[in-house]
């Protein structure tokens, strides 16, 4: 079987959360895309021969969660070489055999248009700021700021801008408790799957 779940959404809106208990629910794998962006981010220099070069061990770095590695992410998300360089990868894994879901911001967009079920996933940016503090600490002002500037920059760029398809279905969190937005989720894949 190949059936695809595409969920994206801007930072800190509760993709990743809602993404592994879909694939655990149904025993599809999952791919985190942003960890991809993260692991060339965080290479250094030239970001194209990152982006072409990145191996497994580059992905299991325990740098790549702060909010610096975030923004530098997004910095090298905007560079139209990079995404080339991570396409294929990204629709091989959604496309193999067995069920797959992949949490981004271009999944349902550009990388698997053809996906079984779409999911844009959002909340305030309060709120998502918040759930960012609580996991990194610090100020959280300046959680709040870097959420803003890098959700400009995810939805501003030219090449795949962060956006939900079309015939992607919305759920906004702000309100939600995680077993909520989770359940919900889970009913729109097992709707699908019959
Ligand atoms: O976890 P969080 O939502 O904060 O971010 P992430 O999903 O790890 O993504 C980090 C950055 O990678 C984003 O701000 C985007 O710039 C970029 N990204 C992207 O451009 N396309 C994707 N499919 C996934 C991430």
């Amino acid at each position: 079987m190949i059936f695809t779940v595409a969920i994206d959404g801007p930072a800190a809106a509760g993709k990743g959360t809602i993404s592994r208990a879909v694939a655990d629910r149904f025993g599809f794998r999952h791919l985190d895309t942003g960890l991809l962006y993260r692991a060339v981010g965080a290479k250094g220099d030239d970001a194209v021969e990152a982006a072409r070069n990145l191996t497994p061990a580059d992905l299991g770095r325990d740098d790549l969660r702060t909010l610096k590695a975030g923004q530098a992410a997004s910095r090298v998300a905007a560079i139209p070489e990079v995404r080339a360089a991570l396409v294929a990868f990204q629709r091989r894994f959604a496309r193999s055999e067995g069920g797959a879901v992949l949490d981004g911001r271009d999944i349902g967009t550009v990388i698997c248009p053809e996906a079984e079920v779409k999911l844009f996933v959002t909340a305030s940016p309060l709120v998502r700021a918040h759930r960012r503090w609580l996991e990194v600490g610090g100020d959280e002002a300046e959680v709040l700021r870097g959420v803003i500037e890098r959700d400009a920059r995810d939805a501003g760029r030219t090449e795949a801008p962060m956006r939900a398809a079309d015939d992607a279905v919305l759920l906004d969190t702000s309100q939600m408790s995680v077993e909520e937005a989770v359940a919900r989720a889970v009913a729109l894949v097992a709707a699908r799957l019959g």
